[in-house]
């Protein structure tokens, strides 16, 4: 258990990103009901996250971290979760058949609501108003109404998180998953493509070998690891006083469990050694994550491993890096040489989305599916230079047939992105490019 920690000791360093609040008695109650809540996830599944991503730690396994980049109170439906747990178990299919190892799928879902901004304030027109800043705190509309942060909208998370919850272990466990119906995660808008003729030979496939099997009498019916799968959830840990408030101590262990996930991260704006979310995470025992930005030095990030995996625990902390193309291999190679010397058994993850936004002709914020892959590229290959382990990958994706990111399968422009541009935050990949990415990051793996 970490030293002189306490689930509100993270009150006295600086937060930063957080919402100022108008009314810090309403919140308070807020955070109190809260906390009377029972927890989403257990303990136990926390730790059998942590042993698994030990896995990929080790090289044994890859990492698939993958969901919006903000979930939306509007969007919430039983549809929308479906098809994103579609892309992701089709890319997991893809990477586990062609890479030969098992992939830990990581859901940015069930909780991943609230968003840092580089600005506190947003121009309208000649109007200034509090930038939107996730619906955990308040709406998106161009209003001063909107933009005010509300604390009930950290209960309607909270419910929101729980019923996600809920279907993706119902979808998981309950038959959806099943390998035999591999064939049926294929969305319409996919299966004609050419990515998706490339998932159906591969799903022939799995289904041959899995004749195979029981034709040489083993049980094939009654084995769980064919019928059901594990999809973890995850979000940035931004707001504080929410996970403080869903943080409980494990019965069996004694040791605290922030039970808003399975796994939380630090964001590339909150990674302050002296911050309060450092403090936060390092006593929290979740599998935790930082993003790693271009300005990381060597000396920042041993520190950093020092606070939040003082044990040196495998798949405890996982470093994900997210360079921007041009740069992943230099900035990255330091990093990955400096972790390694050290002795620190970290899951290196390559997050290609946010060192490569850019803003189109048209004026919407977008990214390049090439810019995208090669910033996967360069950190796989710049792992093979350190012979350290590419882990696995941090994906902003949707399971609908968006036009938000420019190029890929589909060869989207810029005047394509206005068709069906529904990010409340930031681009995300559609199920198509999803699927595609998934086939080229097992290529490059391969080589
Ligand atoms: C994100 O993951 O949505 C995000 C804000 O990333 P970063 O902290 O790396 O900018
Ligand atoms: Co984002």
């Amino acid at each position: 258990m970490a030293r002189n920690w306490t689930p509100d000791s993270w009150k006295g360093f600086s937060a930063a990103q957080q919402p100022d609040w108008p009314d810090t008695a309403d919140l308070d109650r807020v955070l109190k009901e809260i906390s009377g809540m029972p927890p989403l996830v257990f303990a136990g599944e926390a730790r059998k996250l942590r042993a698994s991503l030990g896995q990929v730690a080790a090289g044994n396994a890859f990492l698939l971290q993958a969901g919006d980049c903000a979930e939306s109170f509007d969007e919430f439906s039983a549809v929308n979760i479906r098809e994103k747990l579609r892309v992701i178990l089709q890319m997991a299919v893809v990477l586990t058949y062609s890479m030969g190892v098992p992939v830990v799928k990581v859901g940015r879902i069930a909780g991943q609501f609230a968003k840092p901004r580089s600005s506190p304030f947003e121009k309208i027109g000649a109007e200034e108003i509090p930038s939107f800043r996730g619906h955990i705190v308040n709406d998106s509309a161009q209003n001063l109404d909107a933009r005010r942060p509300d604390p009930a909208r950290l209960l309607t998370a909270y419910n929101q998180s729980a019923s996600t919850l809920n279907l993706l272990r119902a979808f998981t466990k309950g038959g959806f998953a099943d390998l035999s119906r591999v064939h049926s995660w294929t969305q319409e808008f996919v299966g004609s493509s050419p990515e998706g003729q490339r998932y159906e030979s591969i799903a022939a496939e799995i289904e041959r070998a899995l004749l195979f099997m029981r034709a040489c009498g083993i049980d094939v019916e009654s084995n769980p690891n064919l019928h059901e799968v594990d999809v973890y959830t995850s979000h940035e840990a931004l707001l504080l006083g929410y996970e403080q408030a869903l943080t409980r101590e494990d019965s069996l262990t004694g040791d605290w469990y922030d039970c808003s996930a399975h796994m939380l991260w630090i964001g590339e704006r909150t990674r302050d050694l002296n911050g309060a979310h450092v403090e936060f995470l390092r006593g929290v025992g979740n599998p935790i994550g930082c993003k790693v930005g271009p300005t990381t030095s060597p000396e920042y990030l041993l520190e950093l491993c020092a606070k939040l995996n003082p044990a040196q625990q495998p798949g405890r902390l996982t470093l994900i890096s997210r360079m921007g193309a041009d740069t992943v291999e230099d900035s990255l190679r330091p990093l990955l040489k400096a972790v390694k010397a050290s002795g620190h058994p970290v899951v290196w993850a390559c997050d290609p989305m946010h060192g490569n936004t850019i803003t189109s002709t048209t004026g919407r914020k977008t990214r390049r599916f090439e810019d995208v892959l090669r910033e996967i590229a360069g950190f796989v290959k710049a792992h093979h230079a350190e012979g350290t382990w590419p882990g696995g990958i941090h994906i902003e994706l949707t399971g609908e047939n968006v036009t938000e990111c420019l190029g890929g399968a589909d060869a989207l422009s810029d005047t394509d992105l206005d068709h069906r541009y529904e990010t409340m935050c930031d681009p995300r990949l559609n199920a198509r490019q999803s699927l595609d990415l998934a086939f080229r990051v097992a290529e490059l793996m391969r080589d």
